[in-house]
């Protein structure tokens, strides 16, 4: 009898051990970074990781849209695609209306329909998704419409051989709080601001720290450095920037501007990639902020191609014709062997 009671104590004592363990646990996961982690494995046991990066995309098919989304899907086919990247300005004018805006069948489910791009596309928000309803993005019911979409405002994703950090840039943008002009932006979820962005900066400074990952890559919507309309963001050549050279960064991609860039470093192998040629292109309209670093600027529509092994990386930018326009590659065993 008292032996059976003993039995029960202790069995009460494990089950509320364990629930502690896992309140600790929950608590301990919140606490240290916000920034959710999604994981995806390549396809193939080839150890090869191969996307496409598009940006400034969806209008119904028109300024190109489609002849940019068939040469996509055309190129995607002799890559053996394992998703693709969305650089933001998902949705013109102004964003999604709510997830059940028909747009995001107009502009998206209805445009890449080429086998070779059902895939994930790992997506962040640019400045004109902010003038709508930023949240319907990522709502899970446009997953249950196109089960290819993911958006979150920011996030890591973890795959293998690279690591992926995605970064919501609008809200760096002084000019869209302090002279919005006519616009409207929904800042839900980004008030109180200056903690917004301290935290953002805080997580990614972190998970970069903690990152064991051969590549690091960074995706945002505005660009760091870029020759095109909107040139170099100055908010984020402040802020942005030093965290990405301190952590070794490989490469910054982005879009807004609308045109494809590739800009070197001349103090550290950062690259930096603008696609952002997803429709409507700016012809001729340049700002050629930093001349001495430009490796290559194509002011019509297109898409970036990467592939990336644990050695390697190739870079490839298209045109609407889907041909190459530049490619270049680097490679670590250098630094790895000597
Ligand atoms: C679409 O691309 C073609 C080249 O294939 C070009 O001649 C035309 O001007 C482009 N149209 C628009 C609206 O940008």
């Amino acid at each position: 009898m008292a032996l059976n009671h003993h039995l029960q104590h202790a069995l009460k004592m494990v089950i509320s051990i364990s629930v502690m363990c896992l309140v600790l646990n929950n608590d301990m996961n919140l606490a240290r970074a916000e920034l959710e982690t999604l994981v995806h494995h390549p396809d193939s046991s080839a150890l090869l990781l191969s996307f496409l990066v598009v940006g400034d995309w969806g209008r119904k098919g028109t300024h190109n849209q489609s002849q940019v989304a068939f040469q996509m899907g055309r190129i995607g086919e002799t890559l053996d695609l394992d998703f693709i990247i969305s650089t933001g300005d998902n949705f013109y004018d102004k964003g999604l209306t709510s997830e059940y805006d028909p747009a995001f069948e107009d502009s998206f489910t209805n445009i890449y329909t080429a086998s070779s791009l059902q895939k994930p596309w790992y997506t962040v928000l640019g400045n004109h998704d902010y003038r709508g309803d930023a949240l319907a993005q990522s709502s899970s019911f446009l997953k249950q419409k196109d089960s290819r979409w993911v958006c979150l405002k920011s996030f890591i994703l973890n795959t293998d051989v690279a690591e992926i950090f995605f970064i919501d840039t609008t809200p760096f943008q002084d000019k869209y709080f302090t002279d919005p002009e006519d616009q409207v932006y929904d800042w839900r979820g980004v008030m109180p601001r200056k903690k917004y962005l301290a935290n953002l900066l805080k997580d990614l400074d972190m998970a970069l720290k903690e990152s064991t990952a051969k590549w690091k890559i960074v995706v945002g919507h505005h660009p760091i450095k870029s020759d095109g309309h909107h040139g170099n963001t100055q908010e984020l050549v402040v802020q942005l920037l030093p965290i990405l050279q301190a952590n070794n960064v490989d490469f910054y991609i982005n879009g807004h501007d609308h045109c494809l860039e590739h800009i070197s470093s001349r103090d550290s192998p950062l690259q930096f990639f603008t696609s952002g040629g997803g429709s409507k292109a700016w012809r001729g309209d340049m700002s050629w902020m930093n001349l001495d670093e430009t490796k290559f600027y194509y002011d019509g529509q297109g898409f970036m191609s990467m592939q990336i092994t644990e050695n390697e990386v190739q870079v490839i930018f298209y045109d609407v014709s889907g041909s190459a326009l530049h490619k270049w590659s680097t490679s670590k065993w250098l630094y790895s062997t000597i």
